[in-house]
């Protein structure tokens, strides 16, 4: 059996999914996270690097270097998300002060380094909005060639969340978006259409706390206000884990159903700003597909899958 592990880098706009998905990675005997990257998002910069300094150290990592990248999107002011991830950005979780400190380059510098530095091809896991990838795309083009390809979280073929066709990474910085997507770089898509069926009820949040270890404990905390907010807002019967799916195609690609597609960025509607325009039609010009779209997931097994990370933390 292969037992070599992935390398990857997170880009995170910590947040209460993205925690868990930093849950996930750090669980697995499958990935090497060779650091996390940090971006503005669902709140503000020094609260998403509070947040994700915060994870990595609480569930024992603090040697995984966390580097803090953009404060604002390419274009557009910063949107962040309160109502859905609180004030903190971990709902009403709360953490010990971190011990550890942010890296002493910022996150495009960090990861040109590293690339850079790299003896194999490394995967970058952004589940966020793109800008700090896009800086690094744009800066320093020739880290393509060390990249092994983009698992993000963003997007969605049929649905959106901030509109009926836009998704929130990409709300927040489509410009950025657009450079990542057409960018050369392969990638795979983790948009709504699968993230909406990667869900937890009320009864996985009990399992995940029933498995009494921290990870369980602080899952329940997190996904308090948050579940809510799903139950009450939209048509789930529980709370989408968005970002912890672009961890889990990693680890079990079969568990996911997706199709290539050719995936553009629309900077231009008035009433589809931010949309991420897939094409699957079978006559399309194939050689210009550019990602892997997922669209269904065994949602038991991805369940399973963070009882599992949970059980890690013992
Ligand atoms: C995405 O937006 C944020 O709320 C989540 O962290 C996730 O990355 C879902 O649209
Ligand atoms: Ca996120």
């Amino acid at each position: 059996m292969d037992t070599k592990k992935i390398p990857v880098i997170m880009d995170v706009d910590t947040g209460i999914d993205d925690a868990v998905a930093i849950i996930l990675a750090l669980s697995s005997p499958q990935l090497d996270v060779r650091g996390i990257t940090v971006v503005a998002g669902n709140q503000t910069l020094d609260k998403t690097l509070h947040n994700t300094l915060s994870v990595v150290d609480y569930f024992g990592r603090g040697d995984v270097p966390v580097a803090a990248g953009a404060d604002r999107p390419l274009v557009k002011a910063l949107y962040a998300d309160p109502a859905t991830h609180g004030e903190s950005g971990l709902g009403t979780a709360r953490l010990p002060q971190p011990a550890i400190k942010p890296h002493s380059l910022d996150a495009v510098s960090f990861l040109r380094d590293t690339l850079e530095k790299s003896d194999e091809k490394i995967t970058l896991v952004p589940v966020g909005p793109l800008t700090n990838i896009a800086l690094l795309l744009s800066c320093y083009p020739h880290v393509k060639e060390k990249i092994e390809r983009i698992v993000m979280m963003g997007g969605g073929a049929f649905e959106g969340n901030m509109n009926a066709v836009c998704e929130f990474n990409m709300f927040v910085d489509p410009e950025a978006a657009q450079i990542v997507f057409d960018s050369g770089v392969d990638i795979v898509m983790c948009g709504l259409d699968v993230t909406m069926k990667s869900y937890t009820t009320m009864e996985d949040i009990l399992r995940l706390k029933a498995t009494g270890t921290k990870a369980g404990d602080f899952c329940a905390e997190a996904f308090g206000v948050y579940y809510d907010r799903y139950v009450n807002n939209s048509r789930l019967p529980g709370c989408a884990v968005h970002d912890a799916v672009a961890v889990t195609y990693l680890l079990h690609p079969e568990w996911i159903r997706a199709e290539r597609a050719n995936v553009k960025l629309d900077i231009d509607g008035r009433e589809t700003y931010g949309q991420t325009v897939c094409d699957f039609r079978p006559d399309r010009d194939k050689t210009a597909d550019n990602a892997l779209v997922c669209l269904d997931i065994d949602r038991e097994k991805f369940v399973d899958l963070l009882v599992k990370a949970c059980q890690y933390y013992k």
